[in-house]
């Protein structure tokens, strides 16, 4: 019988250290509970240069420079962490991560599940063709294959325009490629799908920017790409956040301080440019 009872007891402090100590998968990712651990964990999509991408078997790049900063602002290490891009808000959400750095835009929907830093820096979206593609507007991709990285901007913006999309009263509002044959297929990053580029498996890939200029840059002169214009001659305009869990207050005005900071000195622009050549060099 008492045997018994310590054995009970003993497994209800073990039950209760797991609890405190965040091993049930949920972190303090408060700034106290990173002091206590000693480390921000940081989750990104590796794929996407020059903001994030492997060099040298580590993840480098223009949200590593930043997130780098707040862990030294913190007085604590950085763990990166290369997930799919897809599951980033979701891990931030249950607080698996502390921080979500991967070029992520900034949309209404995500803020119902995230808080957003301050914009660090804008994007558009970009197309890239084979070098020799007829391919040379939006309006060009009706009845096209078309790659695009899984959850992104690029990714909605392509499927809305295949599947069209549904208006506040719930009618059918139609997308410009619907029923022109298009499709979207989806991909891990945006340089997996323009690897199919090359043996027409796709006719074009829907990604930001500073990845796609880099895509073309590093592909020997077999890609091209331009700015996506849609037919009423309007642009994409997006603009890029680190996002944390809901009410993570005190983090969030860390980073904002730290990225206040580095906009006023130039910095982003540099570490734009530093790991933008770096990638290109690899
Ligand atoms: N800016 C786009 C978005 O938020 C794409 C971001 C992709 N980022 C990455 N690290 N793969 O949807």
């Amino acid at each position: 019988m008492k045997k018994t009872f310590s054995l009970i007891l003993a497994l209800l402090m073990v039950t209760a250290l797991f609890a405190f100590t965040g091993c049930s998968g949920k972190n303090d990712q408060t700034l106290d509970g990173i002091k206590k651990a000693g480390k921000l964990v940081v989750y990104t999509e590796a794929g996407f240069a020059p903001f994030e991408f492997i060099s040298n078997n580590k993840v480098v790049g223009v949200d590593i420079a930043i997130c780098e900063e707040i862990a030294k602002e913190i007085g604590v290490e950085l763990e990166v962490k290369d997930v799919a891009f897809n599951t980033i808000l979701g891990a931030i959400e249950s607080g698996k991560a502390a921080i979500g750095a991967a070029g992520i835009t900034i949309t209404d929907e995500r803020k119902e599940q995230v808080d957003f830093s301050i914009s660090y820096t804008t994007s558009k979206q970009y197309i890239v063709v084979k070098a020799d593609s007829a391919i040379a507007s939006y309006a060009d991709l009706a009845g096209k294959k078309i790659g695009v990285q899984l959850g992104t901007s690029s990714d909605f913006i392509i499927t809305d325009a295949i599947n069209g999309t549904t208006d506040d009263d719930g009618n059918h509002v139609k997308g410009d490629f619907e029923g022109s044959g298009a499709t979207v297929s989806t991909y891990a990053n945006p340089n997996l799908a323009a690897v199919n580029l090359k043996d027409n498996k796709l006719d074009a890939v829907v990604t930001d920017k500073l990845p796609a200029e880099l895509i073309v840059q590093n592909s020997d002169g077999a890609y091209k790409c331009f700015e996506l214009v849609y037919p009423d001659g309007s642009l994409t305009d997006e603009s890029y956040g680190l996002c944390v869990a809901k009410g993570n207050k005190e983090l969030l005005e860390v980073i904002n301080k730290v990225l206040n900071k580095l906009i006023a000195e130039g910095k982003i622009d540099q570490f734009i440019v530093k790991y933008s050549t770096e990638v290109t060099a690899d």
